[in-house]
């Protein structure tokens, strides 16, 4: 398994998301809250871009009538039919037990330790001033 600088980390603020390549394959990072997730661009259903969908919450019912939503922002929802996903795991929300979009890990690395580590930086320039984002895969 490689790592792979695929952008600084400041380049994706808070509740954003932005859409890499990594040996060609269509990979979106996501900045929840500053903690990063990367998951295959492509929906598992019939292959809908999720870079695309709409960020939203987990909605949950005890009893008709009653419902209570929680982790704003922490699920997408796939634009072609809906069909939403766990950012942090990339777990369908329907049937998490056997349906997931694939995910990465993602881990942020110093300027510095990139200089000294064996990365492999294929979408822009190192520099050492910054923090980046680096993908496993
Ligand atoms: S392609 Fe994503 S829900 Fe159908």
């Amino acid at each position: 398994m490689a790592k792979h600088v695929v952008a600084a980390a400041d380049e994706i603020p808070p509740g954003g998301r932005k859409l890499v390549e990594v040996k060609g394959r269509a990979i979106v990072i996501f900045n929840l809250a500053g903690d990063y997730y990367a998951l295959n661009n492509r929906c598992p259903h019939k292959g809908g871009s999720l870079c695309h969908g709409r960020l939203t919450g987990l909605v949950e019912s005890g009893a008709p009538g009653e419902y209570r939503y929680s982790r704003r922002g922490e699920i997408i929802r796939c634009p072609w039919h809906g069909w939403e996903f766990d950012i942090r795991t990339g777990r369908s929300q329907c049937d998490p037990q056997t349906l997931r979009a694939r995910n990465y890990s993602v881990s942020v690395e110093t300027g510095a330790k990139l200089v000294e580590d064996p990365y492999v930086a294929e979408t822009f320039p190192v520099s050492v001033q910054n923090n980046y984002l680096v993908v496993e895969i």
